[in-house]
C-alpha cells in the first residue's frame, strides 16, 4: 500500500523543521505530499529522494526562510492548513494557494482561530478561501473548542501551538484522527492529553526544538480502504492488506463493514514503529445488508464514506449516512458528487444536508457515464463501483488520483481488474 498521506504530510513538515536529518521510509510521493516537501524546500528545508523511494530531508533548525514566491499546495487541504498554521509563528510574509478546488474550500475555519493566537491572515479568495496572505509572528497560546470535528484545523493549531509563548489547550467535542498528536509524541515533544482535551505548552520564537529522527509510514489506510470495499461486496472474494496504518481513528470503515455482514480480521504487527499502530487487514466478502452511520464515528471513517455509499449500493436494504455535512466541503461537494455518479449508474439514492440515503441492492447500469469532479476518493469508488456493473462504465476526470494514489491502476490489475485510460 503507498504510504499514508495524512503522517507523510506532517512527517514532511516537521521533519523539514527539526534539528538535523531525519530519513523516512515509505513517504507517500503522490502529488499531494510532494507539494508540501516542495512548499518545505522553499521554505529552507533540503530533501532528497533515493531511488529505493527512502526521503531525507536536512532541517531548517527551528526556523523557516522568507519564501521567494507562491507556495503552491495544490489540491491538498491538508498541505495548506496545516502549513498555515505551523508558518504563523514564523517571522515572514508568505502566500499559499491551491488549485481552482482548494481555492473553493472554507478556510475561515484555521484563520480565526489562528489570528486570536496572534497571526494576521488575510484570506483573499472570493468567500473566506484560498489565496491565504499571513504575516507570522508572535502568537501567544489559545484556549479553544473545536466548532468542527476536523484534524487539519486540529493540527493546524497544535503547529502553530509549538512556536507560540505560552499554553494552547484544545478541545474536541468529537475525536478526530490524531498523527499529529502522536507524532509530538515520537519527536518528544510534550503534549498533554485527557480526555478530549490536548494541551501543549509552546517554545515561543525559537520553536520546540526538536531533533530530526528516522521513520517508517505505514501504508495508507484510506487506500488499502478501496480494495477492502471491493472484496467485502463480493461473497466469494477475500483479500489481505498488508502494512496498513491501524489508528483507532481511521479504521472505523471496518467496523461498518462487520456491521454490513463482512469477515473482517486484524492482525496487528510490532516492528520498529512505536508511534503509529499498524498491520495486515483481512476482509472476506459476503451478501451485505445496509446499515446506519452517523455520530462520533463520521470522523474516524469521513474519507471512507464514498466508499460507504459503493458498499450500500450494492447490498440488501437501505443504507443510510447522516452527521457528515463536511462531506460538502471536501475536495468536492462529496454529497452531490456521490448522489449524481450513483444515480446515473442506476442507484435509487437520496441527497440529505448531512448525508445520503440509499436503496439497496442496486441493480446496476451498463455504459454508464460518471465524473470524478477532479476529486480523487470520488474517481478511485466510482472505479470499484463500476466494477459491480454488468458491462462497461466511463469515468471522466482520473487524473486527480495521482494526488492520493499513483498506483492505484497497477493494483487494480494485479488484482484482476481491466481498465482502459485515454
Ligand atoms: C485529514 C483530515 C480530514 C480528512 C483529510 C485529511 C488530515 O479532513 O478528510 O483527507 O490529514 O488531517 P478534516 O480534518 O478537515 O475533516
Amino acid at each position: 500500500m503507498p504510504g499514508d498521506k495524512s503522517i507523510s504530510h506532517r512527517i514532511a513538515m516537521l521533519a523539514a523543521t527539526a534539528i538535523g536529518r531525519s530519513t523516512v521510509r515509505g513517504f507517500l510521493t503522490s502529488e499531494d505530499c510532494m507539494h508540501t516537501l516542495r512548499a518545505m524546500t522553499s521554505l529552507g528545508a533540503d530533501s532528497r529522494l533515493s531511488d529505493t523511494g527512502e526521503l531525507e530531508i536536512l532541517g531548517t533548525g527551528g526556523k523557516v526562510l522568507q519564501p521567494a514566491g507562491l507556495l503552491d499546495l495544490g489540491n491538498s487541504g491538508t498541505g495548506i492548513r496545516l502549513l498555515t498554521g505551523l508558518l504563523s509563528g514564523h517571522a515572514i510574509e508568505a502566500t499559499l494557494t491551491g488549485d481552482p478546488s482548494l481555492c473553493s474550500r472554507p478556510m475561515g475555519r484555521i484563520a480565526d482561530p489562528l489570528r486570536t493566537m496572534g497571526a494576521r491572515i488575510e484570506l483573499t479568495g472570493a468567500r473566506g478561501t484560498a489565496p491565504i496572505r499571513m504575516c507570522g509572528g508572535r502568537l501567544h497560546g489559545l484556549d479553544y473548542e473545536m466548532p468542527v470535528a476536523s484534524a487539519q484545523v486540529k493540527s493546524a493549531l497544535l503547529l502553530a501551538a509549538l512556536w507560540a509563548e505560552g499554553e494552547t489547550r484544545i478541545l474536541e467535542r468529537l475525536p478526530t484522527r490524531d498523527h499529529t498528536e502522536r507524532l509530538f509524541t515520537g519527536l518528544g515533544i510534550p503534549i498533554h492529553i485527557e480526555g478530549r482535551t490536548i494541551t501543549l505548552t509552546g517554545g515561543g520564537a525559537a520553536g520546540p526544538g526538536h531533533a530530526g529522527g528516522e521513520w517508517t509510514v505505514p501504508g495508507d489506510f484510506s487506500s488499502a480502504a478501496f480494495w477492502l470495499v471491493a472484496a467485502a461486496s463480493r461473497p466469494d472474494a477475500d483479500i489481505t492488506v498488508m502494512g496498513v496504518g491501524l489508528n483507532p481513528r481511521r479504521t472505523a470503515l471496518l467496523d461498518v463493514l462487520r456491521r454490513m455482514g463482512a469477515e473482517v480480521h486484524v492482525t496487528p504487527k510490532t516492528g520498529s514503529e512505536r508511534w503509529e499502530p499498524y498491520g495486515d487487514i483481512t476482509v472476506r466478502g459476503a451478501a451485505l445488508h445496509g446499515t446506519e452511520v452517523g455520530g462520533d464515528e463520521v470522523p474516524n471513517l469521513i474519507d471512507e464514506l464514498p466508499l460507504i455509499a459503493v458498499a450500500g449500493a450494492l447490498s440488501e436494504g437501505d443504507t443510510i449516512v447522516r452527521d457528515a455535512a463536511e462531506l460538502k466541503v471536501k475536495e468536492s461537494d462529496r454529497i452531490s458528487s456521490i448522489t449524481g455518479n450513483l444515480q446515473r449508474i442506476g442507484v435509487e439514492i437520496e441527497a440529505r444536508p448531512d448525508g445520503f440515503l440509499i436503496h439497496g441492492r442496486a441493480h446496476l447500469n451498463s455504459d454508464a457515464r460518471m465524473d470524478s469532479f477532479g476529486d480523487h476518493r470520488i474517481a478511485m469508488a466510482m472505479t470499484i463501483l463500476a466494477g459491480a456493473a454488468p458491462g462497461p462504465t466511463t469515468i471522466c476526470g482520473i487524473d486527480c488520483i495521482d494526488t492520493s494514489y499513483p498506483g492505484f491502476w497497477d493494483d487494480l490489475k494485479t488484482l484482476g481488474g481491466v481498465a482502459s485510460a485515454w
